[in-house]
């Protein structure tokens, strides 16, 4: 494997003892490893990040490697100033791998393309695998397995819905269920579209709350409703509403079914504070095994 874009390009395997490897290095504690051996890494944002840029920086180190932390605004790539080609050769001039959160996906294909470097997606308009797989470890430290699991996502379908349900794909053994209002789900479609992606999501998507999947709910899920990037119409916020996660829902779902969320969140916008805030919360514990399967997808590119 060169690059780590999305999860869809990994095989169920490569998935399962990636997870199995970050959850095996939490429990054993040790937390310096060498395995980047004074190797180079640039972290590039084009849009802001705390724990993506600190969960990297900290696992590079601690894995024995160097990183530079670059924004939009520190360089010169821009449409009248320098080229994504000219960018990323510079890169490659001095760094030994490119991590990139960028505007458009299209930026990341162009440049694991363009670059004989390792590329690592930290988030596009389209997807945020490292943030599904931190999920994915949570409910795997949780319930010691994701076998007949069911998962709820509320909300609208971002770049995170995305890389969950590319996860989902890979047939894991847990089941996955959106609730989106339909014109939020039209507008994840026309999205893929544009992207050449299919948004065939029969049978997974439910367009109002549904009690019966709900009450067997072991996970619920949701975003923030407006990502980084997008406006939304005030129209589009009133058909939202009634896909918060709120306590009353959570009361409807299993009695230990945990609550998640990628962060940064808007509390009482798309999750209640006493939700989030919550005993079955469990964002800061997803949120802290960013860093881990972070280091196993270095591992494996390095
Ligand atoms: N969840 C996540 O990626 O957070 P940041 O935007 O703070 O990096
Ligand atoms: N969907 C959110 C995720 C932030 C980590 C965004 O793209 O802004």
């Amino acid at each position: 494997m060169k690059n780590f874009i999305d999860i869809k390009e990994l095989s169920k395997s490569e998935l399962t003892s990636l997870l199995d490897n970050a959850l095996q290095n939490k429990r054993s504690k040790k937390i310096i490893q060498n395995h980047l051996n004074g190797k180079n890494l640039v972290l590039f944002f084009e849009k802001k990040s705390t724990r993506t840029r600190l969960s990297f920086d900290i696992a590079i180190k601690q894995l024995g490697g160097f990183t530079t932390i670059l924004n939009k605004e520190d360089i010169h790539l821009g449409n009248d100033k320098e080229s994504v080609s000219d960018t990323i050769n510079t890169f490659g001039l001095y760094a030994d791998g490119l991590i990139l959160r960028v505007n458009d996906h299209k930026t990341i294909m162009n440049a694991s393309k363009l670059s004989n470097l390792p590329v690592i997606n930290a988030l596009s308009n389209l997807s945020h695998p490292c943030q599904c797989l931190a999920g994915l470890m949570t409910l795997l430290e949780e319930r010691g397995s994701l076998e007949k699991l069911n998962i709820v996502w509320m909300g609208p379908i971002t770049n995170v819905a995305n890389s969950w349900i590319e996860a989902f794909k890979k047939e894991l053994g847990f089941s996955f269920n959106i609730f989106c209002p339909e014109t939020w789900f039209e507008k994840y479609s026309e999205k893929m579209k544009e992207y050449g992606i299919s948004a065939d999501l029969d049978g997974i998507v439910s367009h109002q709350i549904n009690n019966q999947i709900l009450s067997q709910a072991d996970a619920i899920i949701t975003d923030t409703w407006k990502s980084m990037g997008e406006d939304i119409k005030t129209q589009d916020y009133d058909l939202i509403k009634e896909f918060r996660v709120t306590d009353n829902i959570m009361k409807k779902a299993k009695s230990d079914s945990v609550f998640m969320h990628c962060l940064p969140a808007n509390r009482n916008e798309e999750v209640e504070a006493s939700v989030i805030d919550g005993n079955n919360s469990r964002v800061w514990q997803e949120a802290s095994n960013r860093l881990f399967v972070q280091k196993e997808i270095l591992k494996k590119l390095f």
